[in-house]
């Protein structure tokens, strides 16, 4: 069976950034969405941190107004982004884990530990019709709490591998890809949909579009560097054709 398409989840968390480091609204991220969707994203990707430090409450607001792909809302299991997601009803949830003091979500949820109070948060999410999407480790421990959790979805967490591969770790790259493959065939043999995501540029984005189990990758800060010197859409283009020749094993 051929793999299916993979999705390109385009994640304008820091359009916002740039706006709120001068404040007012310019750049506005909202109009990212639109441009990135007519240059071929399938879906926006948008972080309401608990301290608002890109995304606001408004742009969610905005975003579900005026985009026409599916919203997928990365939050913290909290009640106050449960009750956010609820009233605002996107297409999916991603549940992240979330420190203050982090630049970027460091490793993926705990959902050993934390196994009852995110299983709490995404039945609340699913109750409310919301895809809920788990960002978590690709260990083989992680996919089973996410199982007993009741996500349908699962996303990757890339960072490590990519990481590695862009301080030309060799060894350890592969060893991070290689729990990244055993994670994702996993995920497909427990009924899980598997997504992917963190760190990726166009080199990690063509290797990874090579594991057939994975249908969606969530891109974002590379894209939006990229996009500085070569605009988004050509940013987006180059982003798409990296996953189809990944994908199609070239
Ligand atoms: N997926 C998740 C769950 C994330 O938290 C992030 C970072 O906000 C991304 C994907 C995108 O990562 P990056 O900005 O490094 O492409």
């Amino acid at each position: 069976m051929p793999a299916p398409r993979l999705r390109l989840g385009v994640n304008i968390d820091h359009i916002a950034t740039v706006r709120n480091a001068r404040g007012g609204e310019l750049p506005d991220p909202v109009r990212g969405a639109l441009i990135a969707i007519a240059a071929g994203a399938d879906g926006i990707t948008a972080h309401l941190r608990e301290d608002r430090r890109h995304i606001r409450n408004e742009d969610i607001a905005r975003l579900m107004l005026a985009i026409s792909k599916p919203l997928n809302f990365e939050m913290a299991a909290t009640e106050e982004m449960v009750g956010i997601a609820i009233a605002t009803k996107p297409h999916g949830a991603c549940l992240v884990p979330e420190k203050r003091s982090e630049r970027t979500t460091e490793g993926g949820l705990d959902v050993i530990g934390g196994h009852d109070h995110v299983k709490g948060a995404t039945a609340a999410l699913k109750a409310a019709g919301i895809r809920v999407s788990l960002f978590i480790e690709p260990s083989r421990e992680a996919l089973q709490a996410a199982r007993s959790i009741g996500a349908p979805v699962v996303e990757l967490h890339t960072g490590a591998w990519c990481e590695a591969v862009m301080q030309g770790e060799t060894d350890k790259a592969e060893h991070e890809f290689e729990r990244i493959r055993l994670a994702a065939a996993q995920a497909e043999s427990l009924g899980i949909e598997c997504h992917a995501g963190h760190g990726l540029d166009f080199a990690t984005a063509r290797r990874i579009a090579g594991l057939p189990q994975i249908v969606e990758l969530n891109i974002g800060h590379f894209l939006m560097g990229e996009a500085l010197f070569v605009g988004l859409p050509a940013a987006i283009a180059t982003m798409r054709a990296a996953m189809d020749e990944g994908r199609a094993g070239i």
